[in-house]
């Protein structure tokens, strides 16, 4: 798939000057993403049945058998009721993609959109996230993107400890089924609780790190929803992409 011409629209869409080759042009090689036969891709449900509001507890959640698969994994989110936010949702944010993805983009939290449509990044900054994937090869459709959140905080305040903590098993067990090569995580908040630090994202950029047991490659970008309203930093935002982009050529070309 020649993505060239998408690619140039889409670094217009980003506001990012193209680099323009002085003497011979040079043919830009599109990232290679899972071939077509591979591609499953994660449709959001209709709003799926809630919990009656009196059955929330606060006792912790039954923990997650060890292997569980995709359709089990998804009737657990959507029936989880262990944090308060199961009060408020419309409905739970399951995550959406290619089940057999090599890049898993992981956000923070659903926003009103999301939580409306049942599916991550459909708002105005899902746009960004689109043009920012497209930009370096992967159309949203070829990459799997998941929060660390699946319920949306009310307001889109911060996540709060004990929900992320009640949380992140489901987000691990999408990491083990997935197995990606690389994770792509946009925002700080999001980056923080995955690297269990508090230092700021302008330390956390534009290095290599690695996320559990599989110590899967991990960079960390600007939350699309932040380019938006900062667009200055959009620039910073493209070289973290481009990095990203490189690692996982790398990493490909050394297993090949
Ligand atoms: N912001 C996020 O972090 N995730 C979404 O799904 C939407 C907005």
């Amino acid at each position: 798939m020649q993505h060239g011409p998408l690619r140039n629209a889409y670094l217009d869409a980003l506001g990012i000057d193209r680099w323009v080759p002085r003497h011979a042009p040079v043919e830009v090689q599109p990232t290679p993403v899972a071939s077509a036969e591979a591609r499953v891709i994660e449709v959001p449900q209709a709003r799926a049945p809630q919990p009656a509001p009196d059955a929330f507890t606060k006792t912790p959640p039954v923990p997650l058998e060890p292997g569980i698969d995709w359709g089990p994994l998804r009737e657990r989110v959507a029936a989880c009721t262990a944090c308060e936010l199961c009060k408020t949702r419309t409905q739970t944010v399951f995550g959406v993609g290619n089940t057999r993805a090599e890049w898993l983009i992981i956000g923070e939290a659903p926003g009103a959109e999301e939580d409306r449509q049942g599916e991550p990044f459909v708002g105005r900054a899902g746009q960004l996230l689109n043009a920012m994937l497209l930009a370096i090869g992967l159309p949203r459709e070829t990459v799997f993107i998941a929060n660390i959140l699946k319920c949306r905080p009310p307001g889109n305040r911060d996540p709060r400890p004990e929900e992320v903590a009640r949380c992140l098993p489901f987000l691990r067990a999408q990491v083990a089924l997935l197995k990606p090569k690389m994770i792509l995580v946009v925002g700080r908040i999001a980056a923080q609780t995955l690297l269990a630090t508090d230092a700021p994202l302008a330390r956390l950029r534009g290095k290599l790190h690695h996320f559990g047991e599989a110590r899967t490659p991990l960079v960390i970008t600007y939350h699309p929803a932040y380019l938006l309203r900062t667009p200055a930093d959009k620039r910073k935002a493209w070289d973290d992409l481009k990095f990203a982009r490189a690692t996982y050529q790398k990493l490909v070309a050394e297993t090949n």
